[in-house]
């Protein structure tokens, strides 16, 4: 992937809502979400995809009323865990081992550095859960864009909202933002808008 795609690409104000993104490239999208890493590997999310044109229409309530959930072809509310349970990273570690062929006892000392890690972050689970979630928000984008498909990351959202609209009320995830992907709408102006970003000497320094 060249840098062009992330040229192309833009946050769609105006969906068509006529165009369907096609089943085999929405699971090369999917597939994107599953293989985003995440510190420790521990995957503290959820991804709920949402095609129900119902569904859709509610979740624009939820957005200030922005368009895009609605107009979209597919829009996704990436959730991150609320409480990350020993029971949970023993199935993770389980699934090390059922994966590579490994002894549980070979992961003795990484589950003892994972555990302590989540002890010191006791209460505060959501919000590192979060920042991982926010890396697979990235990561979806940079795949939609390569794949030309049209995106519009979303924080403009009421995030108790979702939670009930898509049944999250009282389960260990909770919705961190959304995403809306499929195609810009021809008559969507700002993807003729110039890209506004602060020149690369300005955000990037060197110590060469
Ligand atoms: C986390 C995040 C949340 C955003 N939320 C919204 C939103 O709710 N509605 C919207 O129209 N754009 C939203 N944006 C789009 C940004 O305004 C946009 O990415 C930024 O202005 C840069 O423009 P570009 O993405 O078109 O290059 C969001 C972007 C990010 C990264």
């Amino acid at each position: 992937m060249g840098n062009s795609s992330l040229h192309w690409r833009y946050a769609v104000k105006q969906f068509d809502a006529t165009r369907k993104i096609p089943e085999d490239q929405w699971n090369e999208i999917e597939e994107s979400l599953v293989l985003t890493p995440s510190s420790f590997g521990l995957q503290p999310w959820k991804f709920i995809v949402i095609t129900s044109p119902e569904i859709k229409s509610q979740l624009q309530g939820a957005s200030w009323n922005q368009t895009q959930p609605r107009d979209c072809s597919h829009m996704i509310a990436l959730a991150a865990m609320k409480q990350v349970t020993e029971e949970y990273v023993d199935s993770f570690l389980q699934s090390i081992c059922s994966g590579r062929g490994v002894e549980m006892d070979s992961l003795a000392m990484y589950r003892q550095v994972v555990l302590g890690f989540l002890k010191n972050q006791e209460g505060r689970h959501f919000e590192w859960a979060t920042n991982q979630v926010y890396i697979a928000l990235g990561q979806l984008m940079s795949m939609a864009a390569s794949m030309q498909i049209d995106a519009c990351p979303m924080e403009g959202i009421v995030r108790s909202e979702y939670d009930r609209i898509l049944g999250l009320e009282g389960s260990n995830f909770g919705t961190v933002v959304g995403c809306a992907l499929g195609y810009r709408h021809s008559e969507d102006k700002y993807a003729l808008a110039k890209k506004i970003r602060f020149p690369r000497q300005t955000v990037i320094e060197h110590r060469a």
